[in-house]
């Protein structure tokens, strides 16, 4: 089977290559870099001793889509490609629906004209908003806080209206929690461009020496510590939930799942995890809340269980271990070489 995997040179896109070569599909990869490294795709050829084969193009280019597929003969679509920083959402919100939104419309119209039905979306828990109840089940009412957030909640939509049109369609919307980790071999990892906005790079970065401390932004959350508790999961769990909804979409679907562990933690336990994972001290200042930030999110991870036989395997220890090889390997990232 030939995959094509929009954004495959990112973060998640580079994990979901290494499992889908491994399991030994055919992957196509189409990014225009924006925010990755070509080095990344060399990395995942290194790990996995097989070829992939890169198209460098945008999304927004419907016929780049159309003769990519028609030329590998792709069967089934992975879409990572869009832009994810909620900061910049609210400052270049155009920017947003238009990678996101505009560019997933015409990746849908090049899969409708070119017959490939089948298609995995990275969607986010942030489609939920402020949690009503906890844990966050896939029915949860959905709404979004900022133009990111809405972007993904408008192509869910999207998304939902294709299929009620076509219902031979298999969609699955994957909705992940917060992905942190890296791959064990410490090749492949989170790149992020300039200062970290997520928690676990920032706190790796503090840990190999290129901040003083880690900003954490409130203690007076009504959490056991006070601090936010989120549902961190390990990349490589992320990434092999993508095969098996690549395998359940056997059958016509539009089906959103939650990918997470249904555990939370708080910052400070992962400040205190990544200390100990690294051997370095993480210092910290508590400032004021970050305008957006909820007090918990976790996810309820039965359904994933349930429909696809998935469920995440590694822990916090080894997602701040993993995180900090690649981190402490490749202090700079891919741009080393
Ligand atoms: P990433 O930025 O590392 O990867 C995205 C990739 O898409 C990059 O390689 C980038 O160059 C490429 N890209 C962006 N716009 C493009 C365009 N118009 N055409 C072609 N390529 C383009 O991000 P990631 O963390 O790997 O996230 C992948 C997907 O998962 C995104 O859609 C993101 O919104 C979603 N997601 C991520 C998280 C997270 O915390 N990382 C959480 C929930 C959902
Ligand atoms: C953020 C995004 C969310 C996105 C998710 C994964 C916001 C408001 N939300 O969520 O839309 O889906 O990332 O990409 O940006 N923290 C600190 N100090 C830091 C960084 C974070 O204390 O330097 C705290 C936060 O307040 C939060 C926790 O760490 O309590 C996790 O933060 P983060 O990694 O940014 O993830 P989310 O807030 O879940």
């Amino acid at each position: 089977m030939a995959i094509l995997v929009t954004g495959g040179a990112g973060y998640i896109g580079t994990h979901t290559c290494v499992e889908l070569l491994l399991a030994g599909y055919e992957v196509v990869v189409l990014d225009n870099f924006c925010n990755s490294h070509p080095t990344a795709l060399d990395r995942v050829e290194q790990i996995t001793a097989r070829s992939l084969s890169v198209v460098r193009g945008d999304v927004r280019d419907q016929a780049i889509l159309e003769a990519t597929m028609h030329h590998f003969a792709i069967d089934a679509v992975i879409h990572f490609a869009g832009l994810k920083a909620v900061g910049e959402s609210v400052e270049k919100p155009l920017d947003y629906y238009e990678n996101n939104v505009v560019g997933t419309h015409r990746l849908l119209q090049a899969m409708q004209k070119c017959g490939v039905e089948t298609l995995v979306f990275s969607s986010s828990a942030t489609v939920y908003g402020e949690p009503k109840q906890l844990p966050l089940t896939e029915d949860h009412p959905l709404s979004a806080t900022n133009p990111y957030g809405r972007s993904k909640l408008m192509v869910e939509e999207m998304l939902r209206d294709l299929w009620q049109a076509n219902t031979h369609w298999r969609i699955a919307i994957l909705r992940y929690f917060n992905p942190v980790g890296a791959h064990p071999l410490g090749l492949i990892g989170e790149d992020p461009r300039g200062v970290p906005n997520n928690l676990m790079p920032y706190v790796a970065q503090v840990a190999v020496g290129k901040h003083a401390y880690l900003n954490i932004w409130g203690n007076d959350y009504p959490t056991p510590d006070g601090t936010g508790v989120r549902d961190y999961i390990h990349v490589v769990d992320l990434a092999k939930g993508h095969l098996k909804a690549l395998a359940h979409l056997n059958a016509p679907q539009c089906t959103a799942i939650n990918l997470g562990t249904g555990v939370g933690h708080s910052v400070q336990e992962v400040r205190k995890a990544f200390e100990r994972a690294s051997g370095q001290t993480v210092p910290y200042k508590v400032s004021t809340r970050r305008q957006g930030d909820v007090a918990t999110c976790y996810a309820d991870a039965q359904l994933a269980t349930t429909l696809l036989g998935w469920k995440a395997e590694h822990d916090l220890v080894t997602m701040c271990t993993d995180h900090w090889r690649w981190q402490s390997l490749n202090p700079n990232g891919f741009s080393n070489g």
